[in-house]
């Protein structure tokens, strides 16, 4: 019989549908959270801002009970059924009064981004790609990005956006005002992100950037090329929040809703969901720890291969530092991918019905 607080009611599950994220409140018991936080402050400098944390912090057992030891697993397992064991995490700090370089880049996970030219003339107009792609995206486009991203999921290049089910965000810092650092969301627009894909699909485009609608490389304001993390047509419906979500008070990207959370709340997103870090003008440094989690495929017969680094990995279907998998001829992973990419709530086994 299932315990009941492992289970979210009927209007948080339609929250979850209609926004794409829901938050659970005191989802982590305060004493998980005061070792997990002791442990990241002496293992990861909270005054400067990392993408990536330690190995050693990112796999340890007291990191991992912030998934584990409270609520998390229970509610996760209840809305999308099985997934292989989470063995490892991102470890996200954004240090007090950081402004993140002016930048707040918004994006759907699963992308490569890492140096690019300075220059738009260094850039190819029709491939959106460098023109001396070697050195950027290395022979055979193989250079892991910056994020440990990839630029292709498979050898083919059929896909080359990773993806998994749902991120989960664990709040270890106070989060409750606008402007500390808050994990901003486009509310709503996994719907759209999702029927961007099935475009791409229909039109037998590449899914991912490079693909339809999606150019690898963009120009920002500043004639500055970047590494593309939206769509065109997503960033379009994006710009339109700007005029449509409510304002609020020293909050100044009206296109994002700002995801407040208390330490020992977690935020449950789907992995379609338009996201990004945003500034920190707090005093104090901003944490939260997130685990990126794929719904188990039964077929796939690497699910569980700590080579994968599930709860960390964005591109599951190949190796964490970017191993090609060997695949039986009667399962094709990325296909499977591309299927879940066109019909997220496929993968959500406690949304299905009437929600
Ligand atoms: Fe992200």
């Amino acid at each position: 019989m299932k315990v009941i607080s492992s289970q979210l009611d009927i209007d948080r599950r339609r929250s979850l549908k209609e926004d794409g994220f829901v938050v659970l409140r005191n989802a982590v018991p305060p004493n998980i959270l005061r070792k997990a936080r002791k442990l990241i402050s002496e293992l990861m400098p909270t005054r400067e801002r990392r993408l990536l944390a330690p190995p050693e912090l990112a796999t340890d057992p007291r990191i991992l009970n912030l998934f584990y030891g409270g609520n998390v697993d229970k509610v996760l397992s209840d809305l999308m059924g099985p997934y292989p064991p989470v063995i490892s995490c991102q470890v996200a700090v954004t240090p007090a009064h950081d402004n993140l370089a002016d930048t707040v880049g918004v994006h759907i996970d699963g992308g490569w981004s890492g140096e690019l030219p300075r220059s738009t003339k260094e850039i190819n107009p029709k491939t959106h790609r460098p023109k001396d792609p070697v050195k950027y995206f290395g022979i055979d486009d193989q250079k892991r990005g910056s994020n440990d991203g990839l630029l292709w999921m498979d050898p083919d290049r059929r896909i080359s956006t990773g993806s998994y089910t749902a991120l989960v965000g664990v709040c270890l810092s106070d989060q409750s005002v606008p402007g500390n650092g808050q994990f901003g969301v486009m509310k709503g627009l996994h719907e759209d992100v999702e029927a961007f894909f099935q475009r791409q699909r229909d039109a037998e485009s590449i899914i991912g950037p490079e693909g339809q609608g999606w150019p690898r490389i963009q120009i920002d304001s500043s004639g500055r090329p970047f590494a593309n993390g939206l769509p065109d047509d997503i960033r379009l419906i994006g710009a339109q929040l700007k005029e449509s979500n409510p304002v609020i008070p020293n909050w100044v990207w009206r296109e994002l809703t700002p995801v407040l959370m208390e330490p020992g709340d977690a935020v449950i997103a789907l992995h379609s969901l338009p996201h990004t870090a945003t500034p920190n003008m707090g005093p104090d440094p901003r944490i939260n720890v997130y685990f990126r989690v794929r719904r188990l495929r039964e077929a796939n017969p690497h699910e569980g291969s700590r080579r994968i680094g599930h709860g960390v990995s964005d591109h599951p279907d190949r190796g964490y530092f970017g191993q090609f998998l060997d695949y039986p001829d009667s399962y094709d992973p990325w296909q499977t991918s591309i299927e879940k990419l066109c019909d997220h709530w496929s993968e959500w086994d406690g949304m299905a019905g009437e929600i």
